[in-house]
């Protein structure tokens, strides 16, 4: 066999593929032969987005890998909060990136625009993949001109996006993760029989200071005291036994199942016990990445207005009108955001058995 040639020592170039990766800025406005100025920014940043996407993908990869075992040990919910903490600073860097984008005006855009017709970010399939394993549903997404959003994706770039789909999102691992959460029934003590009681106990004192308001007219009293139903109906429905379907069933998007959102509900609102901190750290993470892409699509709506103004985008949408509308609607872990709407105040929280404490926590017994 051949023996590999020895290497001399690493250089910095090399190992960093430089030469690749410098020669990769061709400008189409060149290749038209009128250069213009701007193409070279709007490239870097759009394949410094993409090498963000790589390794977003890549903590996302892990964390489904974490995810989906039987059981997830302890010390990989460590590792776990730690991928969505480095996701989270990459995002702030991808909405951060935006202004330096906006220092081409849209006249200079406008110098080599439509020379990427029909090439669009609409077509970047690391951006798809991130959505598809974070749980983005394709009955979810926004309908454009009745086409699969994977239409105007290369055949070959289509297939990927697709198979992304028929994998376990981060969605389906975390809810399973949930659905076992061992502290749901605490032996003898009923959590959800005396958390229902200080719900109740709370609502009433709700409706009280409504209507033992003497700045309120008795319409505005009959109004806030709708609101008051409605938000007894919303755990009427939590409290439900049995039965899978989702709480917000109703509202577009997804949903946990019942049994995950009552396990979320459970470690929020008991996050102080010690064994609760990572999973309340990783929900709460969760949910500043679903955040954080959803401001970094409002920036990014907001540029493509300040750029075309009300213009088709070169992919085809509406635009900025079509932008503007996945921001609000393209979004997976809205449940853990609206978990608050079942928060109540920690002194009226029940209390737990000490026995149930003990076996919650990591607590040191001094030998005796
Ligand atoms: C001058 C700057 C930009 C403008 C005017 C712009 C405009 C648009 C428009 C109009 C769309 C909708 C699809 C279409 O019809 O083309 C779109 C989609 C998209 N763009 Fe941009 N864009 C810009 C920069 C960027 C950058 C720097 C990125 C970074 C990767 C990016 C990523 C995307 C992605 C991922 C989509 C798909 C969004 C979705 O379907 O939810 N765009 N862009």
């Amino acid at each position: 066999m051949e023996k590999e040639k020895p290497r001399g020592p690493l250089y910095y170039a090399d190992y960093l593929q430089l030469d690749r990766l410098l020669s990769s800025q061709r400008m189409e406005s060149a290749l038209h032969g009128r250069p213009a100025h701007d193409e070279m920014l709007f490239i870097i940043v759009h394949q410094a987005y993409e090498l963000w996407f790589k390794q977003i993908l890549w903590e996302l990869d892990a964390m489904l890998a974490t995810f989906r075992g039987a059981s997830v040990p302890e010390e990989d919910l460590g590792q776990a909060v730690l991928h969505c903490e480095r996701i989270i600073e990459i995002q702030r860097v991808l909405i951060q990136q935006v202004d330096v984008l906006e220092t081409m005006t849209p006249l200079d855009f406008l110098d080599f625009r439509d020379d990427l017709i029909p090439a669009s970010g609409f077509q970047s399939v690391q951006f798809r993949l991130i959505e598809n394993k974070l749980g983005m549903r394709r009955q979810d997404r926004l309908q454009i001109l009745d086409a699969p959003y994977t239409s105007r994706l290369r055949k070959e770039d289509a297939a990927r996006v697709e198979a992304s789909e028929k994998e376990p999102s981060l969605f389906d691992l975390i809810e399973r993760w949930l659905e076992r959460t061992p502290f749901l029934h605490f032996g003898d003590f009923d959590f959800w029989r005396e958390y229902r009681r200080a719900v109740d106990a709370m609502l009433a004192a709700d409706r009280g200071s409504i209507r033992s308001n003497p700045t309120l007219t008795e319409d505005e009293k009959a109004t806030q005291l709708k609101g008051v139903d409605a938000t007894a109906g919303r755990f009427a429905d939590l409290f439900k036994e049995g039965g899978s379907e989702p709480v917000h069933a109703a509202a577009p998007g997804r949903h946990f199942s019942r049994r995950a959102l009552q396990a979320a509900l459970l470690i929020n609102l008991y996050r102080d016990e010690p064994i609760l901190h990572l999973p309340f750290r990783l929900l709460a993470l969760l949910s500043d990445i679903e955040r954080n892409f959803t401001t970094w699509r409002q920036r990014h709506a907001q540029m493509a207005m300040r750029m075309i103004g009300t213009r088709i985008g070169t992919g085809g949408t509406s635009g900025h009108e079509y932008l503007d509308r996945a921001a609000e609607r393209h979004k997976v872990f809205a449940d853990l955001s609206a978990l608050s709407s079942f928060f109540i105040p920690r002194s009226a929280l029940p209390k737990l058995p000490p026995d149930v404490r003990s076996r919650m926590g990591f607590r040191f017994e001094t030998p005796r």
